[in-house]
C-alpha cells in the first residue's frame, strides 16, 4: 500500500457517493476514503432510473460497464429511444422522438445501486448509522461531528448527502454567519438561503407494474411492449414510462404541476405512500396507451415531492466540497440527475489522484472542482426546469394561460405550436451529445494544472 497522501471522507452512500468512491479507489491509490451513510442499511426507491450517453461514460470509466450491461439484458451495447407524444386528448400526437446510437438504459435503482455496493464490498465497508450533523474546520483537516456523538478527522469533507445535504446546511450557515460578521448583510440573506431546499412546484407518482401479473390481454398491449422511455405529454402534468429489469417491470412516473408553488416551502412530507384513488381519473380522456396503463397501476405508490437546492454561490469551502444532490438536487425532466452527480464524482476523483494535489494543494483542487463543475451542473438543472415547463405547454408564448380543457380540446394548441414544443425538447436536451465527458476532463484538468502552478509561485 502506498502512504496516504489524503484522507477524504464521503459523507452519503447514494449512487453520487458510491460513484465517487469507486472513481477513487480506481485512480488513487494513494488517496484513502471512508463513506459515513446516515441510514441504518443503503437502499434506493423502488423505481427506475435511465442512464444516458454522459452517464454511461462515467459508469464505463470506473469498471461497471460489463456489470451493468448484464444487468441490462444486454450482451453488447445497446441505446435507448426517447418518445415525446401530446396525449392529453383522445388522439396523441407525436412531439419528437430523440434516438442515437449512444449507449443508454434503463435500471431499477435497487439493482444498479446493488451493483456499486457489490463493486466496493471487496476493499471497503461503508459506515452505516453515521448521521453527520456539522463540521469543523481544524488548524489542518476537518472534523466530522455525527447524530451518536462520535467524531471522525479527514483532509478533505465531501458531502454527498442529497437534498437535505447536512454538509450543504452547516457549509452554508457557516458562510451566512461570516458574511454577517464582516457587516454584510444582504450576502447572509442570500447565503441563508441556500441553507435548506426549496419546492420545485412538481409532484410525482412513482410506481412500478409488473408484466408477469398483468392480465394477458393487457400484458400484450403496445403500451407495455414498448422499449423507448415514452413521454406522454399534457398540460400540468405528464406521465413518463419505460421498462426495466430486462422489461419484466414497468416504471411509471405521474408528474403535476402545482402552478404558482414553484420556490415555496412544501409543507408536508416530502415522501409518502398513497393509494390509487389519489390518482384516479387525472388521466382520464387521456390517449389510448395511457388510460391502459392508468388501469393497471397497483396501490403501491410513492407520492414524491421534488424539493430543490438551485444555484448556490459556491460548492466548495476551504477543504470541504458538495457533489451529486447536495449540491444541485434538481428537477428530473431531463433524467439526468444522477449522472450530473456521477460527472462530479468523475471530476472530483481524477483531480484527487492528481500527483499536484496534496494536503498542501487541496483547497486548490477544490475551488477549481467549484469553477468546472458548478456552471456545467447549474446549466443542467436550469433545462431541465424549461423541459419540464416544455412538456406541460408552458414554455411557448401564448400557452400561460392555456387550461387543461382547453388543451385536451386538441385544438388550442396550433400545428406550429407543437412544432415549436417538440423542437424545443431537442435544442434542451444538445448539452447531452456536443462534448463527451473525456473532452470536458481534459479542459478540467488543464484549469486544475494552471491552479497548481499558480499556487506554487
Ligand atoms: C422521479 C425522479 C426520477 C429521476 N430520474 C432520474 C433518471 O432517470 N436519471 C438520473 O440520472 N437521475 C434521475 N433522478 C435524479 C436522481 O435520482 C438523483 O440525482 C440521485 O439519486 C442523487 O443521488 P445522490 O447520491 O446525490 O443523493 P441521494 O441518492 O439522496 O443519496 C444521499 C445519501 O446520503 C445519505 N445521507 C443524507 N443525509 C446524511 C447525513 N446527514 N449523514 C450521512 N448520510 C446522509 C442518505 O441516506 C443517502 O443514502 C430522478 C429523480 C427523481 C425524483
Ligand atoms: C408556467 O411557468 C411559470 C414559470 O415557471 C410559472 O410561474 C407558472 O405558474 C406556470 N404556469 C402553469 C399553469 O403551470
Amino acid at each position: 500500500m502506498p502512504e496516504s497522501k489524503l484522507n477524504v471522507a464521503i459523507v452519503g452512500g447514494g449512487m453520487v457517493g458510491l460513484a465517487f468512491a469507486i472513481a477513487l479507489r480506481k485512480l488513487g491509490p494513494d488517496v484513502t476514503f471512508s463513506i459515513y451513510e446516515g441510514a441504518t442499511e443503503l437502499s434506493e426507491v423502488g423505481a427506475g432510473i435511465t442512464v444516458q450517453r454522459r452517464a454511461w461514460q462515467t459508469l464505463s470509466a470506473i469498471g461497471l460497464e460489463e456489470e451493468l450491461l448484464n444487468l441490462a439484458g444486454c450482451r453488447e451495447q445497446k441505446s435507448v429511444g426517447y418518445v415525446y407524444r401530446k396525449s392529453d386528448q383522445p388522439e396523441g400526437i407525436h412531439l419528437k422522438t430523440i434516438q442515437t446510437s449512444e449507449p443508454g438504459y434503463t435500471f431499477h435503482r435497487g439493482e444498479l445501486q446493488k451493483a456499486m455496493i457489490r463493486h466496493l464490498a471487496s476493499t471497503h465497508t461503508i459506515h452505516t448509522r453515521k448521521r453527520l450533523v456539522s463540521y469543523m474546520p481544524l488548524e489542518e483537516g476537518v472534523e466530522l461531528h455525527f447524530h451518536d456523538g462520535s467524531t471522525a478527522r479527514c483532509d478533505i469533507l465531501v458531502g454527498a448527502d442529497g437534498v437535505r445535504s447536512a454538509v450543504r446546511s452547516a457549509m452554508y450557515t457557516k458562510l451566512a454567519d461570516a458574511a454577517l460578521a464582516a457587516g454584510d448583510e444582504d450576502s447572509a440573506k442570500v447565503l441563508k438561503s441556500h441553507i435548506l431546499p426549496v419546492f420545485s412546484g412538481n409532484v410525482i407518482y412513482r410506481t412500478l407494474i409488473r408484466k408477469d401479473i398483468l392480465p394477458e390481454e393487457a400484458a400484450q398491449h403496445p403500451a407495455f411492449n414498448r422499449d423507448e422511455v415514452m413521454i406522454y405529454a399534457g398540460r400540468n402534468r405528464h406521465l413518463v414510462a419505460y421498462p426495466i429489469s430486462q422489461g419484466r417491470v414497468l416504471n411509471l412516473a405521474m408528474v403535476f404541476t402545482a402552478p404558482g408553488k414553484e420556490g415555496s416551502v412544501y409543507e408536508g412530507a416530502w415522501t409518502s405512500s398513497v393509494s390509487k384513488e389519489e390518482l384516479v381519473g387525472r388521466y382520464s380522456g387521456w390517449e389510448p396507451d395511457v388510460e391502459e396503463i392508468m388501469k393497471h397501476v397497483s396501490d403501491k405508490i410513492l407520492k414524491w415531492v421534488v424539493n430543490v437546492a438551485t444555484m448556490l454561490p459556491t460548492y466548495s469551502d476551504g477543504l470541504v466540497t458538495l457533489m451529486g444532490d447536495a449540491a444541485h438536487a434538481m428537477t428530473p425532466h431531463q433524467g439526468a440527475g444522477a449522472g450530473v452527480g456521477f460527472e462530479d464524482a468523475h471530476i472530483l476523483a481524477h483531480f484527487l489522484a492528481h500527483p499536484g494535489v496534496t494536503k498542501d494543494t487541496a483547497a486548490v483542487a477544490l475551488q477549481v472542482y467549484d469553477a468546472v463543475r458548478r456552471p456545467a451542473s447549474q446549466n443542467v438543472a436550469t433545462l431541465s426546469r424549461m423541459s419540464g415547463r416544455n412538456l406541460h405547454f408552458n414554455l411557448s408564448a401564448g400557452c400561460a394561460d392555456l387550461t387543461e380543457e382547453q388543451s385536451a380540446s386538441g385544438e388550442a394548441i396550433s400545428p406550429d405550436q407543437l412544432k415549436e414544443v417538440g423542437d424545443a425538447i431537442g435544442k434542451l436536451t444538445e448539452w447531452m451529445f456536443a462534448t463527451t465527458v473525456a473532452e470536458d476532463r481534459e479542459v478540467a484538468m488543464q484549469k486544475l494544472e494552471v491552479a497548481l502552478a499558480n499556487a506554487a509561485r
